[in-house]
């Protein structure tokens, strides 16, 4: 079961254009398309006709016409025209979902469609924002993997996997001997690991050309229902970063967005927005290149977790110190979806 009042990406603004696009999400399928003024449109894919896939058919008047027999609906998803009658049969309609384009990403709402608020979408200004470069992930698209979502948010709220998983890139042995620190907020949860005077891992040594040790961080919000900014870097030793000023050395954040297709397959979207050599194609190069090989090890992981799950859906998991924040945000998933599930959909306290 998902949660459904929450906003989840769907798609990269460059993926919805004025050829339908065919997506599943959350289980339901969905066509994501431009009107002809430009705005992007989500309508269930299924004609209220004989349930051929709309996005077979074609954009057409800032509609969709279907493919088989000719239906067009408008961007509301009503049913305008019938080819050969001049009335439309009372009901015709699919099922429209409300979408916002921000950050460079369209999101959608799947839920009630008068609990949708704009302002659940979490401030990625940097993904915005002319100090900052952006690089998105896999060349403007998700990547589609085989995991459960919730996966992939354990993998991100638990970066002591660096040192095993990437350790020729941003692996050090030292970060698991750093403890985090767990913070729950009311959508969501705040890990945060700071690592004071250590060996800077070899991708930040080679980009920030430190010659000793740095001050490092690594600090992840996590919000409902998985929406992960991931800010790390490293800098100078007691220049502050540690305290609070992370504007300085090498600095990035990697947005995540892993957007359920089915209980086991998900479109994981990402990007980067780092704050330094942001006029240098060689780092942009750097992001979409190397930073594509770390995702993909890590797409690696939660793809064979998955088919052991699969295999063993009964076996036991055991708890160690760094699943706190993962522990966390499942328990915050689970009570969400569980008041949905009971008809309450206003988030604890509000
Ligand atoms: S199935 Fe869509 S018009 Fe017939
Ligand atoms: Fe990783």
């Amino acid at each position: 079961m998902f949660l459904r009042n929450a906003w989840y990406v769907a798609a990269w603004g460059g993926e919805v254009t004025d050829t339908p696009l065919a997506r599943t999400l959350l289980g339901e399928p969905v066509v994501l398309f431009r009107a002809g003024d430009g705005t992007a449109v989500a309508l269930e894919d299924r004609c209220c006709h004989r349930q051929l896939p709309l996005s077979m058919g074609r954009v057409v008047d800032g509609g969709i016409q279907c493919g088989y027999h000719g239906l067009s609906f408008d961007a509301e998803g009503r049913c305008t025209r019938v080819p050969g009658q001049s009335a439309v049969p009372p009901g015709a309609a699919v099922r429209s979902y409300r979408l916002v384009e921000r950050w460079g990403w369209v999101w959608i709402w799947m839920g009630e469609a008068g609990a949708a608020d704009e302002g659940a979408i979490p401030d990625w200004w940097f993904m915005d924002h002319p100090d900052w470069k952006v690089v998105p992930g896999n060349g403007g698209k998700p990547i589609h993997t085989r995991s459960n979502y919730e996966l992939i948010t354990d993998n991100l709220l638990d970066l002591s996997h660096v040192g095993y998983v990437h350790p020729d890139t941003i692996g050090s042995d030292t970060v698991v001997e750093f403890p985090v620190r767990t913070e729950r907020r009311a959508d969501g949860v705040v890990m945060t690991r700071l690592m004071p005077d250590v060996e800077p891992p070899p991708f930040h040594r080679m980009a920030g050309g430190f010659e000793g040790n740095v001050d490092r961080w690594m600090i992840v919000e996590a919000a409902l229902p998985a929406l992960i900014d991931v800010d790390v870097g490293s800098a100078e030793v007691g220049g502050g970063a540690l305290e609070g000023d992370r504007m300085q050395g090498i600095a990035y954040h990697a947005l995540n967005a892993p957007t359920p297709e089915t209980a086991t397959t998900t479109h994981f979207f990402y990007a980067h927005a780092r704050l330094f050599k942001t006029g240098s194609a060689e780092m942009d190069e750097v992001y979409r290149r190397d930073f594509y090989r770390i995702f993909m090890e890590d797409v690696a992981i939660v793809e064979a977790q998955q088919a052991s799950l699969d295999r063993a859906p009964e076996a036991e998991w055991i708890d160690i110190n760094v699943d706190a924040p993962g522990l966390a945000m499942r328990a915050l998933l689970r009570e969400r979806i569980a008041l949905e599930a009971a008809g309450d959909n206003a988030p604890p306290g509000a």
